[in-house]
């Protein structure tokens, strides 16, 4: 195994035993530390976005090799998303959830972080090998999840506040939309052929 998986593996370790160990630790500033993860995992998010995205515009030079550096390790930068998701939504509600039971109303952006991270779930469970193999196409077509997801933190984002939109969502919906422009271009191409 090369030095990058390596680290790769190890900071996905990090991230669930400090999720583990913030399970005993359990106070307000769990939260500030929530915000901030929420922060990295959409942040990672984009960035696992863009091999794709270059490989559908078949990049030459510098920009493929990031393409291929990214795209060796997007398994890896996925995992990391969820994990960062996972620990955001356990410091920021998950534990309270816990000790004091479900809030008697939920405000609609956590219900679209709820379903982003729902969703984000068998992505996360089928980033191994043994799927990929087990899956053959259908892997493919469950990995379509990540569209609407990247909706869903438009959503998630935007109704916490203009700031929020303009910092999260819009580069989000940008990413959307290349993402989605790419698959035309994609197909386009190959109807032409
Ligand atoms: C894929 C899943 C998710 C991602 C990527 C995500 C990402 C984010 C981001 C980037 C922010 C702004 C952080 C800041 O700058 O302060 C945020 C805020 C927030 N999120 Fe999420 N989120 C997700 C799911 C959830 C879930 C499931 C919940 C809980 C139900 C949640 C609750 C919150 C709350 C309460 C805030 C407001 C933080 C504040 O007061 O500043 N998020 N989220």
């Amino acid at each position: 195994m090369n030095s990058h998986k390596k680290h790769f593996q190890a900071f996905i370790y990090l991230q669930v035993l400090v999720l583990i160990v913030s399970l005993f630790f359990y106070n307000y500033d769990l939260k500030l530390a929530g915000a901030f993860s929420g922060k990295f995992s959409i942040w990672v998010f984009w960035i696992v976005a863009i091999p794709g995205i270059l490989q559908r515009f078949r990049v030459k030079n510098k920009l493929q090799k990031i393409q291929l550096f990214l795209m060796k390790y997007r398994r890896y930068l996925g995992i990391i998303v969820f994990n960062f998701a996972f620990i955001h939504f356990m410091w920021m509600r998950g534990l309270d959830i816990i000790a004091t039971g479900l809030p008697s109303s939920i405000p609609l952006y956590q219900v679209f972080g709820v379903i982003a991270l729902v969703l984000l779930t068998p992505l996360f469970l089928t980033s191994n090998n043994y799927s990929v193999k087990k899956l053959g196409k259908f892997w493919k077509t469950l990995h379509t999840l990540v569209y609407p997801t990247m909706f869903l933190l438009v959503l998630h984002t935007s109704f916490q506040g203009l700031d929020y939109a303009l910092i999260y969502g819009l580069p989000s919906a940008i990413i959307l939309v290349i993402q989605i422009y790419s698959h035309i271009y994609v197909s386009k191409i190959q109807k032409s052929k």
